[in-house]
């Protein structure tokens, strides 16, 4: 595979209610051209074949919003999940989870798992929404797992890496190689905390729902031209094992 073309693109999708408020319309009418964004870069993405997409979606933090604007969201996402699925079927795109779903509306966290079971088999991107996620949340749940399997049965088990990472949301999703920011924010905000590590990180200036194909080109060229050294040195290969 070509290394200058990240295997996984995370996306911390900010300033829909500034894009509003910046035409004195309301936060729900930011949340929605943040939605129409949100197809337009999955479909980018999926014609440029990047293999993983994760869409930082709704935080564990973002409960602390109005009531009305946390339902808005809510309802974007149910939409989303319902009306896709030509969308993923046609261009082969494989939906997926990250994050908490006990605390989802019981009918949300249905149909993502529906919608996670319809394109278990689609081959072409897989798109990983992030949804009631945070970085310190996954940790915690995984180490929860971690304690609860059977290495630790016999009590001689010890916590490494290897051991956090198989029991994380998606372990067989590889690290993310480029995280993409909108709104000129240069912050984490508890995103993807384990798997970001060795990251390469690129902020536009743009509000999410103004994020065009030719922005994720931009972010993708810029990648490309960054030196990854994983620690190591100056052309060195790849993180440790
Ligand atoms: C950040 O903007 C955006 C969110 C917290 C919600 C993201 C949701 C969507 C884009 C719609 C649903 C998308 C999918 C893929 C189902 P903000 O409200 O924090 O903006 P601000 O910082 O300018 O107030």
């Amino acid at each position: 595979m070509d290394t200058r073309s990240p295997a996984h693109v995370g996306i911390i999708m900010d300033g829909n209610g500034r894009w509003a408020q910046s035409r004195g319309q309301s936060r729900p009418q930011g949340h929605l051209e943040g939605l129409k964004a949100a197809k337009r870069i999955v479909k980018a993405a999926s014609d440029r074949g990047i293999p993983y997409l994760t869409l930082y979606t709704f935080s564990t933090e973002n409960w602390k919003r109005d009531v009305e604007e946390v339902s808005f969201i809510m309802a974007l996402v149910r939409r989303y999940l319902r009306a896709e699925l030509d969308f993923y079927r046609e261009n082969g795109i494989r939906i997926r989870h990250a994050g908490d779903p006990s605390r989802l509306p019981q009918d949300i966290a249905e149909e993502l798992q529906r919608a996670c079971e319809d394109t278990r088999d689609f081959k072409g991107t897989q798109v990983v929404l992030a949804l009631n996620y945070g970085g310190r949340d996954e940790i915690v749940r995984a180490a929860n797992r971690a304690l609860a399997g059977a290495p630790f049965a016999d009590g001689g088990a010890r916590f490494t890496e290897a051991l956090i990472r198989s029991c994380l949301d998606n372990p067989d999703v590889p690290d993310p190689d480029l995280i993409i920011r909108t709104a000129g924010e240069f912050r984490i905000s508890n995103f993807l905390l384990w798997e970001a590590a060795y990251a390469e990180y690129y902020i536009s200036d743009k509000f999410w729902p103004d994020f065009s194909d030719g922005d994720l080109e931009t972010a993708l060229d810029r990648y490309a031209a960054r030196d990854r050294r994983y620690g190591g040195l100056r052309g060195g290969k790849g993180p440790a094992a």
